[in-house]
């Protein structure tokens, strides 16, 4: 791997292994919804996901992300563009919902993707492109015993974030070692040329991570 594809490694991976698996504790068999799963941690968590034996559903806008999220391993694919993620998400998984949800939308999914949660599932909130406040109907969220956590990463205490490095060398870098998983990356740009960079971004045609290099 070169030196800048490893670059794109510590944040997509630190991000996806915290909030997936030691945050949400996403098991083998379980059924687990990424939001964005073309997006640079949605490529990730599609892969790691994969590697543990969870099923993985994905949203993203149109075919072309679709088929890139297929190709990476995802099962289940939902353009949310046209179709809707709850139904979607219950009738492949004969109305159970997903166990683990991995979401970049915030307020926006908040009450959809409470209602696409399995019984005891668990709502990984790591982003916030649709907004920062919703209504969080407890009822729903009593009566499937589940749980809503949001994290950032760079708001974690050192000894947090050390955890987090330690697991993900103990168990993604040998994924990575064998060649299970890899980061996507999209493109890489010059840092002259990083008002490029943000238009492509602006435009979502990219798949994975677009690096700066210096
Ligand atoms: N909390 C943390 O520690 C942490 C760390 C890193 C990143 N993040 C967050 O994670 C998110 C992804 O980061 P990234 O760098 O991978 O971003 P990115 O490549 O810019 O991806 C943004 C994604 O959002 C998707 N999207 C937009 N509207 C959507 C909708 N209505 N439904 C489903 N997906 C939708 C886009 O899908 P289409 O292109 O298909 O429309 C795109 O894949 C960002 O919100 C970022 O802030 C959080």
């Amino acid at each position: 791997m070169d030196l800048v594809t490893a670059a794109a490694l510590p944040e997509v991976t630190a991000t996806v292994w915290s909030n997936v698996f030691m945050i949400s504790h996403l098991r083998p068999g379980e059924t687990l919804l990424a939001h964005g799963g073309s997006s640079g941690i949605g490529t990730m968590a599609i892969q790691l996901a994969k590697a543990v034996g969870a099923r993985v559903a994905v949203t993203a806008g149109g075919p072309e992300k679709l088929a890139a999220c297929r190709e990476l391993g995802a099962d289940i694919l939902i353009d949310y563009r046209e179709q809707d993620f709850v139904e979607e998400v219950r009738r492949a998984t004969d109305g159970a919902g997903a166990d683990v949800i991995l979401d970049i939308l915030g307020a926006k999914y908040l009450a959809r993707n409470l209602e696409t949660l399995a019984v005891n599932g668990r709502l990984a909130i790591i982003g916030l492109q649709g907004g920062v406040k919703a209504e969080l109907n407890l009822a729903t969220l009593l009566s499937k015993s589940a749980a809503v956590t949001a994290t950032g990463l760079r708001g974690r205490s050192l000894a947090q974030k050390s955890a987090i490095i330690a697991a993900v060398r103990e168990h993604v870098w040998p994924l990575i070692g064998g060649g299970r998983v890899r980061p996507i990356v999209h493109s890489t740009v010059p840092m002259r040329e990083a008002p490029e960079a943000h238009r492509v971004l602006e435009s979502s045609t990219h798949v994975g991570k677009i690096l700066l290099t210096t």
